[in-house]
């Protein structure tokens, strides 16, 4: 009789979901039977009109980025709504992941937000996850390197807790900070260091490599950086074009990604030891001696790069002449999201919503 009363209180529980909505994927994670369950899309809307109806019809995710490459919109392109027409977009495309996945709006919702210094990009965020219609008991919003993070010190919220050093790899940015229980210090952000950035370097080097034959676009550039990109076993591969006359071109590719994701981790590099780290020292003196001796944490998607994690520690320890530990999550581009879950699962067992 108890059991069953319980059981029904644990049925009255709103669902914890936790959000993360990227400039390149966005990602939703909710609690399943067991463990917790992840969709993601990539970012993106088209619109098309049905020819039975002459209605205006929307697609999104990788549907629309393969079938309408030329219309697709990314609407988060810089990392936020940056004006109106960004953020109906985005309201739209939200609207069709929330239908699509069955998102429940009876949820206590975290979103892991980006830091980025855009107050009117912020608040036009806010707006669209405010009137989604999910998360009708709580919305909240962490910075997404912090809900990263948090599937990296253990099953709880460990990370909350602590101070540490944060890198997050993303689309769009490098960003820097310092967590001390959840707070963000010496926040540092450059946009010249970047996912999209090392497409459009694959892009010049490809064009450079196959002696101006072959120029790929965005997307493909970032294809081959997924999914060739490896810093401990780089093969070469090759691809075909179609020619514009007619018939096509084959070639391989042997430099132009690694040469693209080498410059990357030497800027960053340049960047954390630089520019970074000085201000950091410079801000809060302790707590940049005590941030060395602990891991750094490398969060975003770009973490996802075999060896990159390795890589950047090696050279960050020879750079500072100091052995530095850097850690990344298991699976950097669902982290946040799973953090952010995490986040909003202590929300409803402690009944605060
Ligand atoms: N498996 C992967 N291998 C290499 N790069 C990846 C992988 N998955 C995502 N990325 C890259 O990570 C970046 C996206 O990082 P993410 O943190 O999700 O972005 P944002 O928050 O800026 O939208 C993109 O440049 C993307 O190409
Ligand atoms: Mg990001």
């Amino acid at each position: 009789m108890l059991e069953e009363k319980m059981d029904q209180v644990e049925e009255e529980r709103p669902a914890p979901l936790g959000i993360k909505l990227g400039s390149t994927r966005t990602i939703v994670a909710e609690s399943q039977e067991e463990g917790v369950k992840t969709h993601d899309t990539l970012t993106c809307l088209a619109t098309y009109e049905d020819v039975l109806t002459g209605d205006q019809r929307i697609i999104y995710g990788e549907e629309a980025a393969y079938e309408y490459p030329d219309e697709v919109q990314f609407m988060l392109r810089t990392g936020l709504p940056e004006d109106e027409t960004q953020a109906e977009a985005t309201a739209m495309f939200f609207d069709s992941v929330v239908k699509a996945t069955n998102t429940p709006s009876d949820s206590v919702v975290v979103y892991a937000i980006p830091a980025i210094n855009n107050e009117r990009g912020l608040s036009n965020l806010a707006e669209v996850l405010e009137e989604s219609g999910v998360g009708e008991h709580l919305i909240r919003s962490y910075p997404e390197s912090l809900c990263g993070s948090v599937p990296v010190f253990g099953d709880e919220l460990d990370a909350i807790g602590r101070i540490f050093i944060a890198i997050n790899f993303g689309s769009t940015n490098l960003g820097a900070c310092v967590y001390r229980r959840g707070e963000q210090l010496s926040r540092f952000a450059t946009g010249a260091i970047a996912g999209n950035e090392v497409d459009r370097w694959i892009a010049n080097y490809v064009e450079e490599e196959t002696q101006g034959r072959v120029n790929i676009d965005q997307t493909t550039a970032r294809e081959y950086k997924e999914q060739h990109g490896d810093f401990n076993n780089f093969e070469p591969f090759t691809d075909i074009i179609q020619q514009p006359g007619g018939g096509t071109h084959e070639y391989t590719i042997e430099r132009s990604v690694m040469d693209a994701l080498d410059r990357y981790v030497d800027d960053a590099i340049d960047e954390i030891a630089n520019t970074f780290l000085p201000q950091l020292a410079n801000d809060y003196m302790k707590v940049y001696k005590h941030t060395l001796q602990e891991p750094i944490v490398l969060t975003g998607g770009m973490a996802c790069i075999p060896g990159l994690v390795e890589t950047f520690e090696e050279r960050l320890s020879k750079e500072l002449e100091h052995d530095i530990v850097v850690k990344a999550p298991d699976d950097p581009v669902t982290a946040a999201a799973r953090g952010a879950h995490r986040i909003a699962e202590r929300f409803v067992e402690e009944g605060r919503y």
